[in-house]
């Protein structure tokens, strides 16, 4: 019970490796309040978790109500920033507007969710943010994915120079099976996923729980702040 007495709030801990992040916290005796846009979504990953979570509804790009969820919440140990609704393409086809809402919710999102939260994190808390695989290691028409890891994991570095002693930390997982890849047609995904696979050491896609053990560590680990992780399967190594 790692985190027996501690209030863990996951933004996008609906679904994905924010939700695997939710089971692994709750196992720990952590108290759980999970949030996302979609209320059905936070109604079924209650059901899921078979515990006594809290659910809440919040579009993280909403600043107003950002500042009333933490203000409502009070005072909790650890922030985990999962939330992202992320759009891409290649850079020369793809409309600037498209892919601009992958910082409005991935970076900016994030970032006042930070400023809103702070107030209410414990000196000895943490703060988790999410890069991904492509900010170090960039592949064809990612751009614009490559560059918001790249800026959370800058914003991940900064904060915790800003923010200590409150830990803060930027993880970055490798390609994940998660509910984002859900609105692909299964054989189309099957194949995307063989295809990126082989540019990992470890030949396959991570599971949610296995990235959400990285969670686990980053809000447990008491001297751990600035880091980046990479559980990515050895991605950004090869
Ligand atoms: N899965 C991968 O292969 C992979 C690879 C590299 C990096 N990552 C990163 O890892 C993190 C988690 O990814 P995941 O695959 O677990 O994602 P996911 O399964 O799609 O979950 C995303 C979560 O964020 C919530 N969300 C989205 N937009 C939101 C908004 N505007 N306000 C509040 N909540 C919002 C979603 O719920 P609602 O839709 O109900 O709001 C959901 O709970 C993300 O930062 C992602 O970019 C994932």
């Amino acid at each position: 019970m790692k985190l027996k007495h501690k209030r863990v709030v996951i933004i996008g801990g609906s679904s994905g490796i924010g939700f695997a992040t939710a089971q692994l916290a709750l196992q720990e005796g952590a108290e759980v309040i999970i949030a996302s846009r979609d209320s059905e979504k936070l109604n079924n990953a209650k059901l899921q978790l078979e515990c006594d979570v809290l659910i809440k509804q919040i579009d993280i790009n909403d600043p107003n109500k950002l500042a009333l969820f933490f203000k409502e919440i009070a005072c909790f140990d650890h922030l985990q920033l999962p939330a992202a609704d992320i759009s891409s393409g290649p850079f020369l086809m793809t409309h600037t507007s498209v892919v601009k809402k992958t910082f409005e919710t991935k970076f900016w999102g994030n970032y006042n969710a930070i400023k809103y939260a702070y107030p209410y994190i414990a000196k000895e808390g943490s703060i988790t943010l999410y890069s991904g695989r492509l900010g170090q290691r960039p592949s064809k028409n990612t751009a614009i994915l490559s560059a918001v890891s790249a800026a959370i994991e800058g914003l991940g570095r900064a904060l915790a120079l800003e923010l200590a002693p409150v830990r803060v930390n930027v993880l970055s997982p490798g390609l994940t099976k998660t509910e984002f890849w859900s609105n692909m047609e299964e054989t189309e995904r099957n194949q995307l996923f063989e295809k990126i696979s082989n540019d990992f050491l470890i030949k396959r896609a991570a599971l949610p729980l296995e990235i959400a053990h990285a969670a686990m560590y980053l809000m447990l680990s008491t001297f751990t702040s600035g880091s980046t992780l990479y559980i990515d399967g050895g991605y950004t190594f090869k």
